[in-house]
This record gives C-alpha cells, sequence and structure tokens, in this order.
C-alpha cells in the first residue's frame, strides 16, 4: 500500500507541475491570429476548412501560413491509429499507444486527479504522434443499460460526468492540442442512432444531458464540439440551431469548432445556416462543403447561388483557425513535447484502473486472498484471458502490450502455483437477433470497427459442472471472471448496436449459482462490464468485485486489488438495476429504433430508482473497502455570498489503509416546484487512510447547486429556502445531514440578464 501512495503523490505533483501549456494562447490573441489569417483567406480557402480533407485531416493551406493538416485521432481512452485519406483502414505500419481504462472505469475511480492524469497521459501521447485534435471525451449519459456505448462514458450522473470530464480535458489541453466533447447530444443509445429521432423536455436537457458539456466548455474551455448522428425533435443534430447556435454559442459563450460524427451531415445550406460546424466522414465520402475527392467546393457554389452568405463561410472557418492558433499549430508557437509508451504511461494505466475497481460485497472477508497460502486456483470464464484493447470500433486502440487478468495472475502466483482456466458452462449460443446490426450496419462501417458477426451456427461451451466442481473443491481458489466483452457478437457492447437485452450470457447465471452452491475455499466473482448486467446470482455471492474495461494494464489492476497491494476504492458511476424491467426507460416504454421520448424526464438512474422506490441490485456510489470508515461530524456553513462549504470527517476504523469517497447530495424538504429526491452536487475522495487516520472532507456548493432549469423563463432559477445536505459513502449510504438556508435572488437575477 505504501508504495502505491508513493506513486500516486509523485504523479499528483507531476500533474500539478505541468498545468501550464506552452502555446496555448488566451482567447484575444487566438482570434487575433485567427482573424488576420482569414483576412488573408479567398473564399475557396475558407472552404477547405469546412470539411475534412480526408477521414481524419483537415487541409493544408501554405499560402496563408497554414503548413500541415490538422490531424485528428479517437478516442477517450487512447490514441487510435492514424487512417488512410479515403477509407477506414489504418496506415501502415500501425501506431501503437498506451490504453487507458474505458471513461466509465475512470468516472467509478471519483477521483479528479485520476481525470487530469487520465488527459494527460493522451496529450502527450498526442503530440508524440502528431495528432493535433483528440475524438473525446464522450459525454453522454448512461439512460439505459442496454446502450452499446455506456462503457465510453462517464456513467448515468451529470455532476459526475461534469466534474470528471473537466480535468480530463484540460489535461489533454495542456499538451497544446485540442480535446473533442462529444456527441452533441442526446445520443443515449446506439439502436438505430443514425436516424433515430429523440425527444427530450427543455428542463431534463438541460438538468441532465446537458451540464456535462457545459461543464467542458465553460469549465475546461474545450476546444471543438462533436454533434450527434441522432435527430432531435425531428431535426439533425448537425443542423440544430436550438442547441448550436442558441445554446453552445449564446448562452455557453462556445468559441471553438463544432464537427459533425463521421457521417453526421445531411445538407450543405441548411446546416451552415443553422450552426452547423465542420463535416466530417470517411474521405472518400465528404461532399457537402467541400468535397476533397472531387476537388470541389459545393459550399462555395452555395454562396455564389445566395444560399449561404460569405459571412457563415467566414464565421465556420474563423472558428476552425481559432482552435489552431490556441493550441500554437497555426502560430508556429513551440508546443508542448509529449511521449509515449513509456513506463510512467503504463503505470498511469494501471493506477486509475486500481482505483476504479469496485468492492460490490466481502460478506465473509474472503478478499484479498493471500497469496501465500495458495497452491492451486480454479478460474472460469474465459474472459479472464481474452484480449479486449483492440475491440471497440472508433474506441478501440493498438496496444504494445495487454495483460489479461490471467497473464496477472500467473506473473503474481509464479510456477510454483498452479493455475487452471476454465470456461463458464454454457447453454447452447443462440444465433444473435441482429436486427439492430442490420439497421445500421452503414454507420458501424462508416466508424472504420470490425463488425464480427455471430456465425449462427452456435457451440455448447465448456465443461460440465461436476467436472468443475470436483476442481472448484480441490482448489484453494475458485475465481469465476464474468461479465461482457467488447465487440458485435451476441450480446458484446460496442458501438453501432444495443445489447439486446441486460442478461448475462445464456446459461451463465445457472452456471454461476451453481458454482456459489458449493462451498468452494476462497469463490470470489469478478464482473468486468461497462454496462449493468442483471445477474440473478449476486444475493448468494459473498464476495464480488466488480470493474470497467481497464485497457493494457487491466489483467494487473484486478490483480492487484485480489491480493490486497491495493485497497479498492472505486464507486459505481452507474445504478445497477435487479432487471430491465425496473428502470425508468422501461417501465416508460420509450425505447425503440425510431421515435424516442424521455418520458422518465429527469429520473434518470438513481433518481428514477428512489422516486419508485425500487430496490437496485447495487446502488449508485456504492463501493466497499478492505478497511471501514466512519464519516462524523457533517458541517455545513456558509462560506461567504451563496457558497456552502460542506465538511465531514472521514475516519479509517479498519486495519488496513484505504480511501473513501465522501458523496454530497442536495434534498429538497420545502421545494415548490417537482424535485428528485436527491442529486448529487459534489463529491471528495480521501487521501489514503490509515488505520485511525483521519480527514476533514470539503464539498463547496454555490447556489446553482440548488437550482432547476424553469422552463417558463428558459432559465435556471433558484428558488429560497432550507435545502437538505446529505453526506453518504453511496446513493443509499446516508452518514449524515445539514441544512443550508438559501436566497439566491441577486444570482437570480444575474443569471436571467446573462442568459445561463
Ligand atoms: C463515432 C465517433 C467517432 C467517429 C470517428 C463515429 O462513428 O460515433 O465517436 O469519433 O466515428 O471515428
Amino acid at each position: 500500500m505504501k508504495t502505491a501512495n508513493l506513486r500516486f503523490a509523485t504523479f499528483v505533483a507531476a500533474a500539478s507541475a505541468a498545468i501550464s501549456c506552452f502555446a496555448m494562447l488566451d482567447d484575444e490573441a487566438a482570434l487575433k491570429a485567427a482573424r488576420e489569417t482569414l483576412a488573408k483567406m479567398t473564399l475557396e480557402e475558407k472552404a477547405l476548412l469546412t470539411g475534412g480533407s480526408g477521414t481524419m485531416t483537415l487541409s493544408a493551406i501554405p499560402r496563408v501560413g497554414i503548413t500541415k493538416e490538422w490531424t485528428m485521432s479517437d478516442n477517450s481512452s487512447t490514441v487510435r491509429p492514424q487512417m488512410n485519406r479515403w477509407d477506414w483502414d489504418y496506415t501502415k505500419p500501425r501506431s501503437e499507444n498506451t490504453k487507458l481504462p474505458s471513461l466509465s472505469a475512470l468516472a467509478s475511480t471519483w477521483d479528479v486527479e485520476m481525470a487530469r492524469l487520465h488527459g494527460e497521459v493522451l496529450g502527450a501521447e498526442m503530440r508524440d504522434r502528431g495528432v493535433d485534435e483528440l475524438l473525446g471525451p464522450g459525454v453522454n449519459i448512461a439512460r439505459t443499460p442496454l446502450n452499446g456505448r455506456n462503457w465510453e462514458y462517464l456513467g448515468e450522473d451529470p455532476c459526475l460526468a461534469a466534474k470528471m470530464c473537466v480535468p480530463m480535458i484540460k489535461g489533454v489541453q495542456s499538451y497544446d492540442v485540442a480535446a473533442t466533447v462529444k456527441h452533441f447530444c442526446l445520443n443515449d443509445q446506439e439502436w438505430n442512432r443514425n436516424n433515430v429521432d429523440t425527444h427530450c423536455d427543455l428542463r431534463t436537457l438541460h438538468e441532465i444531458y446537458l451540464p456535462a458539456f457545459r461543464a467542458a466548455v465553460q469549465e475546461a474551455g474545450v476546444l471543438c464540439v462533436m454533434t450527434s448522428y441522432n435527430k432531435i425533435d425531428g431535426i439533425w443534430a448537425s443542423e440544430n440551431k436550438y442547441l448550436q447556435t442558441g445554446v453552445l454559442r449564446d448562452r455557453w459563450g462556445f468559441k471553438g469548432l463544432i464537427e459533425t460524427d463521421w457521417g453526421g451531415q445531411h445538407s450543405n445550406s441548411f446546416s451552415a445556416n443553422n450552426g452547423g460546424g465542420i463535416e466530417m466522414d470517411r474521405g472518400d465520402q465528404i461532399k457537402f462543403h467541400y468535397n476533397p475527392k472531387a476537388g470541389k467546393y459545393p459550399i462555395v457554389d452555395a454562396v455564389k447561388a445566395g444560399k449561404i452568405s460569405e459571412a457563415t463561410v467566414d464565421e465556420m472557418a474563423l472558428h476552425v483557425l481559432f482552435v489552431m492558433a490556441k493550441t500554437g499549430f497555426l502560430t508556429g508557437a513551440p508546443r508542448k513535447a509529449g511521449e509515449r509508451n513509456t513506463k510512467k504511461h503504463q503505470e498511469i494505466a494501471r493506477l486509475i484502473g486500481e482505483e476504479s475497481i469496485v468492492l460490490a460485497k466481502n460478506e465473509k472477508g474472503v478478499l484479498p486472498l493471500d497469496a501465500k497460502s495458495l497452491k492451486k486456483v480454479l478460474v472460469i470464464g474465459k474472459n479472464a484471458a481474452e484480449k479486449q484493447c483492440h475491440k471497440g470500433c472508433s474506441a478501440e486502440g493498438n496496444v504494445p502490450y495487454e495483460i489479461t487478468f490471467l497473464d496477472a495472475l500467473k506473473a503474481r502466483l509464479g510456477k510454483s502455483v498452479e493455475i487452471v482456466l476454465k470456461p463458464l458452462p454454457k447453454e447452447k449460443v443462440k444465433k444473435t437477433d441482429d436486427s439492430q446490426l442490420a439497421v445500421d450496419l452503414s454507420g458501424v462501417e462508416r466508424a472504420g470497427g470490425h463488425v464480427e458477426k455471430d456465425d449462427g451456427k452456435g457451440k455448447a461451451e465448456g465443461p460440465g459442472l461436476d467436472e468443475l466442481k470436483a476442481l472448484a473443491l480441490a482448489s484453494d481458489a475458485t475465481i469465476v471472471f464474468t461479465g461482457t466483452e467488447l465487440g458485435y457478437d451476441g450480446n458484446m457492447e460496442s458501438e453501432g448496436r444495443d445489447r439486446k437485452d441486460m442478461l448475462a450470457d445464456p446459461g451463465e447465471d445457472a452456471s454461476i449459482s451453481a458454482i456459489l452452491s458449493w462451498g468452494a475455499k476462497n469463490t470470489v466473482v469478478i464482473s468486468r462490464a461497462g454496462t449493468p448486467v442483471g445477474y440473478t446470482w449476486t444475493d448468494s455471492a459473498p464476495t464480488m468485485l466488480m470493474s470497467s474495461y481497464l485497457g493494457m494494464e487491466e489483467g494487473n489492476s484486478i490483480a492487484r486489488v485480489v491480493f490486497g497491494d491495493v485497497n479498492p476504492s472505486g464507486k459505481l458511476c452507474q445504478t445497477w438495476p435487479k432487471r430491465y424491467e425496473d428502470t425508468g426507460v422501461a417501465q416508460m416504454g420509450t425505447y425503440n429504433e425510431k421515435e424516442v421520448v424521455y418520458n422518465e424526464r429527469f429520473y434518470v438512474g438513481y433518481r428514477w430508482f428512489d422516486y419508485k422506490k425500487i430496490e437496485p441490485m447495487f446502488p449508485f456510489g456504492h463501493g466497499l473497502s478492505y478497511t471501514t470508515f466512519d464519516v462524523s461530524g457533517v458541517d455545513v456553513k456558509s462560506a461567504g455570498p451563496n457558497c456552502w462549504s460542506v465538511r465531514a470527517k472521514v475516519t479509517n476504523t479498519g486495519k488496513v489503509a484505504g480511501r473513501e469517497v465522501v458523496q454530497v447530495y442536495v434534498a429538497y424538504p420545502e421545494a415548490k416546484v417537482e424535485r428528485c429526491v436527491k442529486d448529487l452536487r459534489g463529491f471528495a475522495k480521501t487521501k489514503l487512510l490509515k488505520p485511525g487516520e483521519s480527514e476533514v472532507v470539503t464539498v463547496e456548493l454555490s447556489s446553482s447547486d440548488f437550482a432547476y432549469f424553469d422552463e417558463l423563463t428558459h432559465q435556471f432559477t433558484t428558488d429560497p429556502g432550507k435545502y437538505d445536505i446529505l453526506v453518504g459513502v453511496s446513493s443509499r449510504d446516508i452518514r449524515g445531514k445539514g441544512t443550508a438556508e438559501v436566497d439566491a435572488s441577486i444570482e437570480n437575477f444575474l443569471r436571467l440578464i446573462k442568459r445561463l
């Protein structure tokens, strides 16, 4: 534990030292440089900047000083290999990069320092590869457990997503490169994502689905925003004036570039006249503004035909030049040097993974396992040995190595311990209902991923339960490795398709229940999944660890928690329902592939479970430790005009060092309008506390933490009155309470005149 703490402290110190960036100009200087360049450009040259020059590039225009192509690359957890100009294939040789944990894992750390480190690794690797713009982070909200991309996002809560994306973006951009917050917005399912029409009331939109985007813009200064594929109230996101001009530009003051998701452009003048930005797609498909393959300029024709004003094209080009200037790309200012595939980056990948792992249950104290007492270990579940980093469509990577859990176990236990790997017995695997895939295959191909279709033959898998039982009873530990996989086979998680249900693979639940009934020594279940799975056996599992996809160091991160080198401190970033039918989306019946109405409104995730008083399998924010913590002395004090400071003392009351996450929720005893039972408004993670050690953590709240979005005035409003402040260690484990007396009339007035 000591080394972990030391290493952690070193990284955090390095992170704070790296906060300053070299070239990042202030907005005024960048705008000046952008305007000067724009003034030199012909209409055709400006048009060049309104669409890609290839799958992942914008044109060089040497005549005006843009000497290189602007280069983009996915994603939120690695710098994906570079692509060919006209197609989705990777250029050769395929570049290798560190693969960090997915964003759902990062969110489960509840640690803003981890988010900063995550961003810095990506920024440094981009600079080393010569990538100017990262196509991440994705901050869509986990509205339904079926969403194929939940693992790529920061969970179900807007406050958690907002607070985690800000340091991550700042970390990326501290390397004089741009980050892109995506997919703006309401792309909360993958089922028919290219055509689905979403309808969400304004209050829910502003309270649940927009806060992370807003924080990215206003707090992190994100330079790029990617619109989503879907329609919103019948209008493509890339043509939506309310969102692009009204919200992003006018309300939030966004100065950077807006770009479509790849293939998300549907028109020429309609998009441009509705605040649309640059068109991106597979290189040979880009056609509405500037057609690089044909060397044509349809946007110039539209200007000549009077359909688009030249001022509109100027503005689009100016936004691109502004981003280029901010990063030093345009001005030629020295940009911060990067590095790639270093030991340090690999250790950060491992560290973030370790910090994200959730100890869901440890009733009999089976974990951590004592490595010295093991002679024979049975591992059940082939996912313990299957690599994932190269999967996940646009979120995939190409890594120098990947440590699976089995690899890590072997390295940790050495040759003297016998490790037996067996697949989980399953029913015959049925052919996938791939109707969703059929609908959206075009989108998947456009995204450049592999489409691994089920061959439909099916096969009976795994040994018989009797054989397994004999092995388990003869082993010193039985580790069941279950969950999901990335990809397009069966019910895996990936872009372009949702999971067809919330269930585990057929037959797995029954096998796990059987295994749990054997009373084999040291039985541990590890669930590795990026979205909740409706396991049926958790009540009979005394010991359970949960993890999302952790990238190239996944095996090491999990093994270090299993053996107690690291004490788990992750907390769930999504509610785990017992069954799909319990979720708001399922109960309100609005999940389909055509017209989706967000009828559950702001009751998303734990808000729904609180509202309907439904017991989840595991609540949002849940996560245990190998030690115990006492949270006491909750105290809410005014800390200046419209500012409250919430303090709580956390004491490690157990026997090993550990970290706890204090979560601050606001409740509304005097609500004048409909409110949720409670809303997360802040959190703080303690340092590594030694046994007996205490730390007082502080979370600051402001009047906006009590506000709701008032559709009548179209503003956030804070009603005067008393608010309860609930301090807990999960959304269902509240340890203390305070009160804030709020009179925010001045803030309300200021919001009104500033249109915030
Ligand atoms: C995905 C985006 C990604 C883009 C470029 C799209 O299919 O939705 O997240 O950035 O492809 O690869």
